[in-house]
């Protein structure tokens, strides 16, 4: 999928063998100021994953790939300014938190976008991909998870039509932190 916005971004997937400019901008938002609200890994923890990890890892969400899809912003400098990972959920599985997953479903994670894009739009521009790519998967909802206290994001979730499921979890790793699901049913 390949798509160009007003603002002169391609949005599209991610090849395999673009695992260094996953890796630059996952190590980017992992630096952010609310990354520790936004991100379970640390950048200290990113940092030392050897090559095979982020190598697997572009290679299971590449164009073309089943069960998961990265998709970025490029701008006219070949610049990478904006992420967002989906993944696909089968029913029958218990998810990462004890919870069954009772229908296909896409799960967005991993959702950044360099401070001096946002506001501008794009990262609407990267749901919409995010979204079609999930619908055409079969998935009949999307769900994501978002920290409590991640304002803007809760907002901007909101804004492109996620609810609240009513579904919380505790952060397993940092106590009396909760994090949302927020949901998406197919339209
Ligand atoms: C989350 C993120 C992708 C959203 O993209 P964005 O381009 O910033 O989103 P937008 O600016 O279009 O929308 C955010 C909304 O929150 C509002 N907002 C801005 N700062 C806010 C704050 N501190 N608290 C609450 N709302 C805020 C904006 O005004 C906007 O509202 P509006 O649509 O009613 O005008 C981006 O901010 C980001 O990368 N954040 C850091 C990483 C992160 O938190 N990822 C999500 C993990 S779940």
């Amino acid at each position: 999928m390949s798509t160009m916005n007003p603002g002169a971004y391609v949005i599209r997937s991610i090849r395999a063998d673009e695992w260094p400019a996953a890796k630059e901008l996952r190590l980017a938002a992992l630096q952010d100021p609310v990354a520790a609200l936004a991100f379970l890994e640390t950048h200290e923890e990113a940092l030392v994953r050897p090559d095979s990890f982020w190598q697997e890892r572009a290679a299971g969400a590449c164009e073309g790939a089943d069960g998961a899809q990265q998709i970025i912003a490029e701008g006219p400098d070949g610049s990478w300014v904006g992420t967002l990972t989906v993944l696909v959920e089968e029913p029958g599985v218990t998810d990462w938190a004890g919870f069954p997953v009772e229908r296909k479903q896409g799960h967005v994670v991993a959702v950044f976008v360099r401070p001096e894009e946002r506001g501008s739009g794009l990262t609407d521009v990267l749901f919409d991909a995010g979204l079609e790519w999930a619908w055409s998967r079969g998935a009949e909802r999307v769900r994501l998870i978002v920290h409590e206290e991640n304002g803007r994001a809760q907002r901007f979730y909101r804004r492109v039509g996620f609810v609240p499921s009513g579904v919380v979890v505790p952060l397993a790793a940092r106590p009396g932190e909760t994090e949302l699901e927020f949901v998406l049913e197919r339209p």
